[in-house]
């Protein structure tokens, strides 16, 4: 991030939850000094208060960026707070799921730089992905600002047009949940080949975090390293026989789940 005149002008956080404190967290690590960050949140945690950033004060005149980590149903309410400082000396960042560009700038005023994210919840262990789009007044530099501060908690990748939006909410937006599910789901079926339900879950935990951490470290593709454990005729052939099967398989239920969020995005998004 332009630390330098992030740290002159300051950077505005509005709402202070989950995501927020993630990325606070994020870019107090980082080296941003707490002084250039100011925070409006109405319920601050113990360890916001404790931070050394501005809270609840006045606001500098012309910050270099403002972050939106509200709610998105309490964006109508929350974001008049920051009108003032629309109209292009402000860059505003959003992350509000399913809130559009044009909403946000309806409220700002043309002119106002805004660059719309989508993060994931493994920020707050700073290995969340973020997918970026900026409106037109949002340039190069802008978006590369947008971009330094989301890669404080994790990677980021840059969308060719806001209608990507949706599919990248269903994608990695919602996608831990799944994984979360399959944690769950392994445990189970491994319960019922007689395993202790504790030792299940920890089983399926670890073998989910594990490969995941395999598959982010390896040069080799996914599909590479499932060959790479699958010896013909064994056992993991047998399960792969089940959940590749392209009727009832993982391929065609993933399709369905994406599916149905990326739909479901599209319609809160109206
Ligand atoms: N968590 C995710 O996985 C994820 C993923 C992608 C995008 N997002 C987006 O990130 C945003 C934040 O999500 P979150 O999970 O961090 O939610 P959260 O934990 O509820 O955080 C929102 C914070 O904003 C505060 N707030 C409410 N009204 C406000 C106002 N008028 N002015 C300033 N602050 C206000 C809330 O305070 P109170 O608690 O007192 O209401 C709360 O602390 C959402 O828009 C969401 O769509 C989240």
């Amino acid at each position: 991030m332009d630390k330098a005149d992030i740290s002159a002008r300051g950077l505005v956080l509005l709402g202070c939850g989950k995501m927020g404190s993630a990325l606070l967290q994020g870019w107090l690590a980082d080296g941003l000094p707490a002084r250039a960050v100011h925070v409006i949140e109405p319920h601050p945690s113990d360890w916001l208060r404790a931070s050394g950033v501005n809270l609840n004060t006045p606001l500098p005149p012309r910050p270099a960026v403002a972050l939106l980590a509200v709610k998105p149903q309490m964006m109508g309410a929350a974001l008049p707070a920051l009108q003032a400082l629309g109209g292009g000396g402000t860059l505003f960042v959003s992350i509000a799921a399913g809130t559009s560009l044009a909403s946000i700038e309806s409220t700002l005023g043309t002119g106002t730089p805004v660059v719309r994210v989508m993060p994931n919840t493994p920020a707050a262990v700073g290995r969340g992905i973020s997918a970026l789009i900026g409106n037109a007044h949002a340039g190069a530099a802008a978006l590369a600002v947008a971009r330094d501060l989301m890669a404080a908690v994790g990677q980021t990748v840059m969308l060719e047009h806001e209608g990507q939006m949706d599919a990248v909410t269903a994608v990695s937006g919602s996608g831990p949940a799944y994984v979360f599910h399959l944690i769950e789901a392994l445990a189970a079926a491994g319960e019922a080949q007689g395993l202790p339900a504790a030792m299940a879950m920890q089983l399926a935990r670890a073998t989910v975090t594990g490969a995941g951490e395999l598959a982010q470290q390896s040069p080799d593709s996914a599909a590479q390293l499932r060959i790479n454990v699958t010896s013909p005729g064994g056992t993991t052939a047998a399960a792969l026989g089940v959940l590749m099967d392209p009727d009832t398989g993982f391929p065609p239920l993933l399709r369905r789940a994406v599916k149905a969020a990326a739909d479901r995005s599209k319609e809160l998004g109206q």
